[in-house]
C-alpha cells in the first residue's frame, strides 16, 4: 500500500517535470486543399510553429466540406479529438457543443478583448452557447459571388454581363463558340448556388423569409419561384460534366477560358490569386449576382475539442490567440480570398474584388446570415439531395421543386 502511494507520487512528480518541458504537437484538421486553400492554410503553419513549442500537424481532409465534416465530428465524438478543427459559423458544432466536447475560450476571449475588434457580432454569437466561447471566427466567407472570364464574352462578340439576367442572356452565345456558358459541380455546390440565387434575385427579405422565419406564403409564392426558375436558367448552362467536379476545377474552367462564369463563394479568389490573375483585367467578380449586392456573414471557425492533455488545451489557446492576430488576419486572408474578421488591419494590398468586398461589410443591410447559421446541418442535407435532383435533369419541374423544398423547411427546427 505504502510503496504503491509512493510509486504513484513518484509517477506524478516524474509526469509533471515531463510535461513542463515537453510542447504539444496539435494535430488540426480542415479541408482546404486546393491551390488557394493550401496556400493560406500555410501561412497558419508558418506562423505557428515560428513562435516555437508546439507543433502545427497538419490534417487536411481531401474533397469537400461536405465529406470532411462527419469525419471530424466522428472522431469528436469517438473520442479521438484533434487539437483543433475547421467548421463553418453556424450550427454546425452545436451538439458538440451542448455535449461539453469543445474547450472553452471565453476567458481568453475576455482578457483579449474579441468583442471590441470581432465584426459582425453575429460571428461571436454563433460560438457562443449559454453565455460560454466555443470557437474562433477565422474569416468571412461569402458565398454571393459570380466569377466570370471577360475575355470569353469578347470573343463571342457580348458585352461582358454585369449581373445575372445579361448573363443569361449571353449564354447562347458562348455555346455558339464552344464555350460552357456556367460552370459548376454537383452536392453542395448546388445548393450553395440556389442561397446565391435566392439572395441576389429575390433580395434579403425573401432570403430570410424563406431561410430564417420559413415562411409558408413566402415558400409557396411567385417571387421564390422566380429563383427556382433561375436555377432551372442554370441547369441549362451548365455542362454534364459538372458531376464529380470539384470547385476549384470549375473555377480553373472559367479562368482558362472554357466557362464564361462560376457562381461560388469568395474562396475562388484565392485559385485567381494562386495562378497570378489580376481582378478587372483577367476575371470580374459580381458581388450579389450585379443584382442585390450582399455578402454573406458565412466562414470559417475554428474550435478546439476537449483534451486531457493540459499541453495540448495551452497551445489550443495559443492558437486561437494567434488566429485573430493583425499578423494572421492579414496573411491568412490576402491568400484564402476570404474578408478579415477585424477592420482595423491593412488590406490595402487586397484585390479590387475583396475590396468590392470590405465596402460591403460596412453597412448592416447588406449583411445576410449563411445557411449554415440558419439551417441544422440535416436540413442542409436534406436540401443539398433536392438540389441535386434537380439538377441532374429537367424530369423535375420548378413546381415540384417549391413543393419539396417547402416541406423541408416547413418541418426545419
Ligand atoms: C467552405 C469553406 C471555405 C472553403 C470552401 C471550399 O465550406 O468555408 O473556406 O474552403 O468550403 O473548400
Amino acid at each position: 500500500m505504502r510503496y504503491g502511494l509512493i510509486a504513484a507520487l513518484s509517477a506524478s512528480v516524474a509526469f509533471t517535470t515531463i510535461s513542463f518541458a515537453r510542447a504539444a504537437d496539435l494535430e488540426v484538421t480542415h479541408w482546404w486543399t486546393s491551390g488557394g486553400e493550401a496556400a493560406a492554410v500555410k501561412t497558419l503553419a508558418e506562423q505557428f510553429n515560428k513562435a516555437g513549442g508546439d507543433k502545427w500537424v497538419d490534417g487536411a481532409i481531401g474533397g469537400s466540406g461536405s465529406g470532411a465534416r462527419p469525419i471530424i465530428v466522428s472522431r469528436i465524438l469517438g473520442g479521438n479529438p484533434m487539437g483543433a478543427t475547421q467548421l463553418n459559423h453556424g450550427r454546425q458544432a452545436e451538439e458538440l457543443v451542448q455535449a461539453g466536447l469543445m474547450t472553452d475560450l471565453t476567458e481568453l476571449a475576455e482578457k483579449e478583448g474579441w468583442k471590441d475588434f470581432i465584426r459582425p457580432a453575429s460571428l461571436l454569437e454563433s460560438c457562443t452557447f449559454e453565455g460560454k466561447l466555443y470557437c474562433v471566427p477565422l474569416n468571412i466567407h461569402s458565398w454571393d459571388w459570380m466569377w466570370t472570364n471577360p475575355d470569353v464574352f469578347k470573343q463571342a462578340g457580348v458585352e461582358a454581363p454585369k449581373n445575372w439576367q445579361e448573363f443569361v442572356a449571353a449564354a447562347p452565345k458562348l455555346k455558339e463558340k464552344g464555350i460552357i456558358p456556367l460552370a459548376t459541380g454537383d452536392g453542395w455546390q448546388v445548393s450553395g448556388m440556389f442561397n446565391v440565387l435566392t439572395a441576389s434575385l429575390g433580395g434579403k427579405d425573401l432570403y430570410l423569409k424563406v431561410n430564417k422565419d420559413k415562411d409558408s406564403a413566402a415558400l409557396n409564392g411567385p417571387e421564390f419561384k422566380k429563383v427556382i426558375q433561375a436555377l432551372a436558367d442554370a441547369r441549362s448552362m451548365a455542362d454534364p460534366g459538372y458531376v464529380g467536379r470539384s470547385w476549384n476545377e470549375a473555377t480553373n474552367m472559367v479562368m482558362t477560358g472554357k466557362a464564361g462564369g462560376q457562381i461560388m463563394g469568395d474562396w475562388a479568389q484565392g485559385e485567381f490569386t494562386t495562378a497570378g490573375k489580376v481582378a478587372g483585367k483577367d476575371y470580374d467578380c459580381l458581388p450579389g449576382l450585379g443584382d442585390h449586392p450582399v455578402v454573406e456573414s458565412g466562414g470559417d471557425a475554428i474550435y478546439f475539442p476537449k483534451n486531457k492533455d493540459p499541453e495540448v488545451t495551452k497551445a489550443q489557446l495559443k492558437l486561437a490567440s494567434m488566429l485573430v492576430s493583425k499578423q494572421t488576419q492579414v496573411a491568412f486572408n490576402l491568400a484564402k480570398g476570404s474578408i478579415p474578421i477585424r477592420g482595423d488591419i491593412d488590406m490595402a494590398t487586397a484585390s479590387s474584388c475583396m475590396k468590392k468586398g470590405i465596402e460591403l461589410l460596412k453597412n448592416p443591410d447588406n449583411i445576410i446570415p449563411s445557411g449554415d447559421q440558419l439551417r441544422a446541418p440535416d436540413t442542409q442535407g436534406q436540401i443539398e439531395s433536392l438540389m441535386g435532383e434537380f439538377f441532374s435533369g429537367p424530369e423535375m419541374t420548378v413546381d415540384d421543386m417549391q413543393k419539396r423544398f417547402a416541406e423541408i423547411m416547413e418541418s426545419a427546427h
